[in-house]
């Protein structure tokens, strides 16, 4: 299974805050936000992953993520020139795809739930076309929409519409089988000049492969389109860490724990980040966890 971020929007909505640099390296709490959708990617168990952005932030990408080997993983990067749309970064993608089943999450994506990492690999397991999330929320209008039927069958879905059929929206994370670019490249621009992933989860939709899972209790889905709800996000983590005294997509942890690294190779890392909470947290995890083996 390969993995695909989503960065290459140029955050307009986010100006002036993301004018110098993208959206999706901007902070959120503790960590640039990219961290966050990475974080779903490695806990589903994806270890090939391709971020997708625009020709000015690459080298920003580059600097804070590296090839991924600090975490066990590969990382690769890829331009794509113009702003159209989320499908077509498939299509910047496909080579790196191959025809194999990925997974794409939007780069301002933020999920957290202690069920997250099991039923991203569950889905792994068991998706045969695509598979997408549903979320309820209170402006629907601003997301992709899915209506479901009696039976919690998804029946439609909408591109940000008017007049909403239900209030759950489309979350940015889905998995599809290998044949995603073939249908990307059968997609018309809409009328906002994008290939709209909406019209390519339809496609899966009237082929009666896709499957919607609705995100339920116990899972947050954060998203960052506007100035408050990026802050809103980061109070969320801020939270959530301060509370539980545990980090929400801290990279090196779930490396770690997913095995990707070794104790001895996470400490090695560690050598070179001193008088730092952030690292330093990572080291008392792992030096705790070598003891009680
Ligand atoms: C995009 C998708 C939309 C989805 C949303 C999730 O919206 O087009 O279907 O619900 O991401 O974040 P956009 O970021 O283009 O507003």
């Amino acid at each position: 299974m390969k993995g695909i971020i989503l960065a290459a929007g140029k955050g307009t909505r986010l100006y002036p805050a993301s004018l110098p640099i993208s959206k999706i390296l901007l902070t959120v709490y503790d960590k640039p936000m990219i961290y966050y959708p990475l974080a779903t990617l490695m806990q589903a168990g994806i270890r090939d992953i391709l971020i997708v952005t625009n020709d000015s932030d690459i080298d920003n990408f580059k600097k804070v993520l590296g090839n991924g080997s600090q975490y066990g993983i590969r990382l690769s990067y890829k331009i794509q020139m113009s702003q159209r749309g989320i499908a077509d970064a498939l299509l910047v993608a496909e080579e790196f795809i191959a025809g194999a089943p990925c997974a794409l999450v939007l780069g301002d994506n933020l999920f957290y739930g202690i069920s997250m990492p099991q039923l991203l690999k569950k889905t792994i397991r068991t998706n045969t076309g695509a598979t997408i999330f549903g979320y309820a929320v209170k402006d629907p209008e601003r997301f992709g929409v899915v209506e479901f039927d009696e039976n919690k069958k998804a029946i439609s879905l909408e591109e940000k519409p008017k007049h909403p059929k239900s209030n759950y929206a489309v979350t940015g994370l889905y998995f599809y089988d290998g044949h995603a670019c073939e249908y990307a490249k059968t997609l018309l621009p809409s009328a906002r000049g994008e290939l709209e992933i909406t019209d390519l989860n339809r496609i899966y939709l009237e082929q009666k492969t896709l499957r919607v899972e609705r995100l339920e209790r116990g899972v947050a889905w954060l998203d960052t389109g506007t100035h408050d709800s990026m802050l809103q996000a980061g109070v969320f983590v801020q939270a959530m860490e301060l509370n539980t005294g545990r980090k929400i997509a801290c990279l090196e942890e779930i490396a770690y724990e997913q095995g990707f690294i070794s104790a001895s190779q996470l400490l090695d890392y560690l050598q070179g980040f001193k008088n730092n909470g952030y690292y330093d947290y990572i080291r008392d995890i792992v030096l705790q966890d070598v003891q009680t083996q």
